[in-house]
């Protein structure tokens, strides 16, 4: 049976039996805790928690998934998956464990041609959660499964969550017994590879804390009702109806191995167990990066790009060592396509766009792999011509965090010249800039992490948002929080987190900052510091209260600062305009992954590699200022996803796609996105647009900054400023500044080189004196002493030298010692009668040395070194004198 019709077979199962049929969310629905969608209840999670009422008893989906907690396992085993479907059926408060069992028993065992799975009831399994003799009576009598096929496991196997706190319940499993060539007797508890699980069935019935009932700590509650989530795994049944030995054989998976195959001319499956593995992480990553960038991901340095940009990555990497060395990932991409479209025809539709972003990220992987292999090859050759053997950990961190380079690629090559790489070294560097970028986050985020408090809240519905329309409106106050937990009221000069019934505010989304404003009331002012959504619903002004007491329940009035709000909406139109502007000047791929904007600000991070030129950066900046003086309407159209994407909407962030969304036009088909933030109406309202800055923030990806309105307007007046004073400065009119700075620098280098000769040549008719400061240190002369400050290295030896030639014929040492900060360096040079008498420059060196902290060493007639004690300068003097005594 194909893999389509698993999937339309399990859904038409459930909507004959009353259930929503709900399309699959994004991928990158939002979810904090959540990098990707893993598993079939991520968008229903708000109606086990009670937070939103459920707009249907029963549901059931495909949800594609990706999990990338083992992306380096991928490929070893073929039981790791990257992609994969899974299919669910879920009751809101509906029916539970009885109509669960029932409706997965019947799927799995009808017959085919009763829309069924056709498994043979008596090679299926089931376990349960430790103590729920309840499911195990089930099983028996609904399934009739006798006993010894039921087995009891606890809450590690049985017991399901999302890892944080959140739904959960225990759970209960089904198997298919494979046979004994593939493992042991015993059931699911003896051998998981000869039964494998195909569909878990959870009790959602909990409400988990910090610690898991995984790990056998007690739920902190009970959901509002008892609910059902399963999920079957449409690749394993794919597995086991078709046939096969494992996914990468199914029909979906096995295309994209042969396309391999084709080019590499290797064969799969043929006794090279590496070249197998090649195979797979190819199979695998091609489906999930090609599902990522469907969904709106693009390839980066952070979160979810990075994990996209490593998928992709990982592919060129085994084709590579499979031989191949032209562009691939084009080639696969339509593979790819062909056999998932009927699922998800979007891989069809918007190919142009997803094959595009393969290939760009191709060509500067390879790009990369170019000039990061030239980094490694130097530092190799340097290494083992200093007869080192191993690659710093530094080093390898350079290359990954320079040139992109994976850990394991510079594993690979150090080997192949003989190297080890300190790993620990770099692994060490790689969780300093973690923590880094961590704890850079946590401070950029007031945290709403923990949501249990604000459940409640929730339930009364969610906050309505008046500010597309308005600045100021009157609200009652729902609830307060202090430091996660509710209060009743909050005093002056406290912080607190308000929850309004409606706002006006703009809560921090879309890249957009949120609000300033003020909620006032009867003997109350809050001046608002920050404003946040929770769940996508609830508005959370953190505020001071400025003057008075704020108490639940008092009406106030919310206050958007209208100054604020005229910046924050040219911010934003500015950014949109900024984005348009750069896809008509780069081309469509330069699509923004990234943006944040505020009152005369705004920045955006885009797909792009290597820097911009100035010509074209001027271009971009053309662009969004003619589209501000053309004066384009700005149109908000409310649609649904589908409507969306026919006007060709950019950016498919984190929507689901039974929602209504929001597209911001300007100029009509110029520029549409999906975006919730505020606008001007016209573009002429913007003002001014003025790039400050284009860098690189990773490889492929690329930052603009402008400023925008007044503050582009004050930032060209500071420019012309500046320009201003170094005309009056520099007495030239404002165009000639370039060509007198050049002149005063020419000038500059040539009056220093002047002085540089004048210096030398004052410091060597010094030598006369310097000599004639000799003393006698047992019939040798010896001129020991500290020149000035920063007369250093040619300078010290040529003095050096010429006060050597006054001693003339005489037995004569010469030490000389500069400082420069805290370093010193000196040279001792010695004349010939000096060395007849067995005195050896080089050999002088140890006996003072340490007093300086430094080192040095050189031939008989002349040394030199340094060292990092300045203090010891007399010191080592003395030592000298004394050497010369004992010689
Ligand atoms: N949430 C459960 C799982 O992911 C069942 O859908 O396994």
């Amino acid at each position: 049976m194909q893999t389509h019709e698993i999937s339309s077979r399990f859904l038409n199962h459930f909507t004959r039996n009353g259930h929503t049929l709900v399309p699959s969310a994004s991928l990158i629905f939002e979810d904090p805790n959540l990098l990707f969608v893993n598993a079939g209840m991520v968008q229903f999670k708000p109606y086990f928690l009670g937070q939103a009422p459920p707009p249907y008893d029963r549901a059931t989906s495909v949800q594609k998934c990706v999990r990338t907690g083992d992306i380096d396992e991928v490929g070893k085993t073929t039981r790791h998956n990257t992609f994969f479907q899974m299919a669910g059926n879920f009751s809101f408060g509906d029916y539970f464990k009885a109509g669960a069992i029932e409706f997965a028993w019947s799927l799995i065992t009808n017959g085919v041609t009763d829309g069924g799975y056709g498994f043979d009831p008596d090679r299926l399994w089931a376990t349960v959660y430790d103590d729920d003799d309840e499911a195990f009576e089930l099983w028996r009598k609904i399934a009739g499964l006798p006993e010894e096929r039921i087995q009891r496991r606890d809450g590690k196997d049985n017991y399901w969550d999302m890892g944080v706190p959140g739904p959960g319940g225990p759970c209960s499993e089904i198997y298919y017994d494979r046979g004994p060539e593939h493992g042991r007797d015993g059931g699911p508890v003896a051998d998981e590879d000869r039964y494998l699980e195909i569909w878990n069935l959870v009790f959602m019935q909990d409400e988990r804390g910090e610690l898991s009932p995984k790990a056998g700590h007690k739920p902190i509650g009970s959901l509002p009702t008892k609910n059902i989530d399963t999920g079957m795994g449409i690749e394993r049944v794919a597995t086991l109806l078709q046939g096969v030995d494992n996914v990468y054989e199914t029909d979906l998976v096995r295309p994209v191995i042969g396309k391999a195959e084709e080019m590499s001319g290797r064969r799969y499956g043929s006794g090279s167990h590496v070249d197998d593995v090649r195979f797979r992480v190819i199979a695998d990553h091609a489906r999930s990066g090609m599902m990522l960038i469907a969904d709106g991901v693009t390839p980066g340095n952070e979160a979810r790009g990075y994990v996209l940009r490593r998928l992709l990555r990982r592919i060129v990497r085994s084709v590579r060592l499979l031989g191949v060395t032209e562009p691939v990932l084009g080639e696969f991409a339509a593979v790819v396509r062909d056999t998932m479209s009927p699922s998800y025809p979007e891989l069809a539709s918007d190919f142009p766009r997803i094959e595009s972003i393969m290939r760009k990220e191709e060509e500067t992987f390879l790009s990369t792999l170019a000039s990061g292999s030239r980094i490694f090859d130097l530092a190799a050759d340097q290494l083992k011509s200093e007869g080192h053997a191993q690659l710093p950990g530094d080093k390898a961190f350079q290359l990954h965090d320079t040139y992109g380079f994976p850990i394991d690629l510079t594993l690979e090559m150090a080997a192949e010249k003989g190297l080890t790489v300190d790993e620990t070294g770099f692994r060490e560097l790689m969780a300093e800039q973690r923590a880094r970028a961590k704890a850079d986050a946590a401070a950029r985020k007031t945290g709403h992490g923990d949501q249990t408090v604000y459940r409640d809240l929730l339930a009364q519905g969610a906050t309505e948002f008046l500010g597309y329309e308005t600045l100021s409106a009157e609200a009652t106050v729902r609830g307060l929080v202090r430091e996660g937990a509710r209060v009743r009221r909050a005093a002056e000069g406290e912080i607190v987190e308000v929850i309004l019934d409606r706002t006006p505010l703009y809560a921090e989304s879309g890249g957009q900052e949120s609000d300033a404003g003020t909620i006032t009331g009867p003997g109350v002012e809050l001046e608002v510091l920050d404003v946040q959504k929770v769940a996508r619903k609830l508005w959370v002004h953190r505020v001071r209260v400025r003057s008075g007491e704020i108490v639940e329940g008092l009406n106030v009035e919310a206050l958007v600062d209208p100054e604020w709000r005229i910046g924050a909406r040219q911010g934003h139109s500015g950014t949109h305009v900024v984005h348009a502007a750069l896809r008509e000047v780069l081309g469509p791929t330069a699509l923004q992954s990234g943006s944040y904007n505020k009152p005369g600000y705004l920045r955006l991070d885009f797909a792009w590699s290597g820097a911009l030129s100035s010509d074209t950066r001027s271009e971009i900046e053309e662009v969004s200022n003619l589209a501000v003086r053309k004066d384009l309407p700005v149109k908000v159209v409310y649609t649904d996803m589908g409507g969306a994407q026919e006007l060709g909407a950019v950016a498919l962030f984190g929507e689901t796609y039974d929602e209504t969304v929001r597209v911001v036009e300007i100029g009509g088909p110029w520029s549409r996105e999906l975006c919730g933030g505020t606008h001007v109406e016209h573009s002429s309202q913007i003002g001014p647009i003025t790039l400050i800055g284009e860098s690189s923030v990773g490889s492929g990806s690329r930052r603009l900054e402008a400023y925008v309105g007044m503050d582009a307007m004050r930032y060209l007046a500071k420019e012309r400023a500046l320009v201003q004073n170094l005309a009056t400065l520099l007495k030239v009119p404002g165009d000639e500044v370039p060509a007198r700075v050049e002149a005063l620098v020419d000038r500059l280098r040539g009056a220093e080189k002047e002085l540089e000769k004048l210096r030398a040549g004052q410091l060597l008719s010094s030598a006369g004196t310097l000599a004639d400061k000799a003393e006698d240190v047992d019939g040798t002369a010896l001129v020991a002493l500290q020149v000035p400050d920063g007369v250093g290295g040619n300078d010290l030896r040529s003095l050096a030298v010429e006060v050597r030639n006054r001693l003339g014929s005489r037995s004569g040492v010469v030490a000389l010692f500069s400082t420069d900060g805290d370093k010193v360096a000196f040279v001792v040079a010695t004349t010939a009668t000096a060395r007849d008498n067995g005195i050896a420059a080089g050999k002088l060196v140890p006996s003072f040395v340490s007093a300086i902290e430094g080192r040095g060493g050189g031939k008989p007639d002349m040394a030199q070194g340094g060292g990092a004690n300045p203090g010891g300068v007399a010191e080592a003097v003395t030592a000298l004198r004394k050497a010369l005594t004992s010689a």
